[in-house]
């Protein structure tokens, strides 16, 4: 059975088994390899992606509940050599340390600053929630993503 979707814009089909994780799909069919796997419990949030606009966990979800959909991966974020803003605010601030949580994060931040400009620090915070950094970047994550979100309001857009 053939499973159409959108990833970063593009058509693709797979003949992957309905239920299979679609973290398996990305990685492994798709050779989009920025998506992480941590836990695989929607615990940490490095799997993170945003399907139809939303963040979710690409561990636990299906790639035949994706049929149809909009998938967008850390891949999908920056406008061919141009950096997203969340992308320039997270170099700037060294917003990271082994890097492993980063791209679950900032597909989450993406995900807030799409649907939120200006987002309150407990904002961000609270759709950080689904994301763990184990370096403890936190503090410094939280400053790019309002850096990035000022830069997006002021028209810096990749
Ligand atoms: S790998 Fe998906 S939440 Fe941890
Ligand atoms: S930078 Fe290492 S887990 Fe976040």
């Amino acid at each position: 059975m053939t499973i159409a979707l959108s990833v970063n814009g593009r058509s693709v089909e797979t003949e992957a088994d309905p239920s299979t994780p679609l973290i398996d799909v990305l990685r492994n069919h798709l050779d989009l390899r920025g998506t992480r796997y941590g836990c695989g419990l929607e615990q940490c949030g490095s799997c993170m992606v945003i399907i139809d606009g939303k963040a979710d966990y690409a561990c636990s979800r299906e790639i035949g509940s994706v049929a149809g959909r909009s998938v967008t991966t850390i891949e999908g974020l920056a406008d061919g050599e141009a950096l997203h803003p969340l992308q320039v605010a997270f170099l700037e601030e060294q917003a990271g340390q082994c890097g492993y949580c980063l791209s679950g994060i900032l597909m989450s931040a993406k995900a807030l600053l799409d649907r939120n400009p200006s987002p309150s620090r407990a904002d961000i915070i609270a759709a950080l929630d689904g994301n763990l950094c184990r370096c403890g970047a936190h503090p410094r994550i939280l400053r790019a993503v309002e850096k990035a979100a000022t830069a997006m309001r002021e028209g810096v857009v990749a």
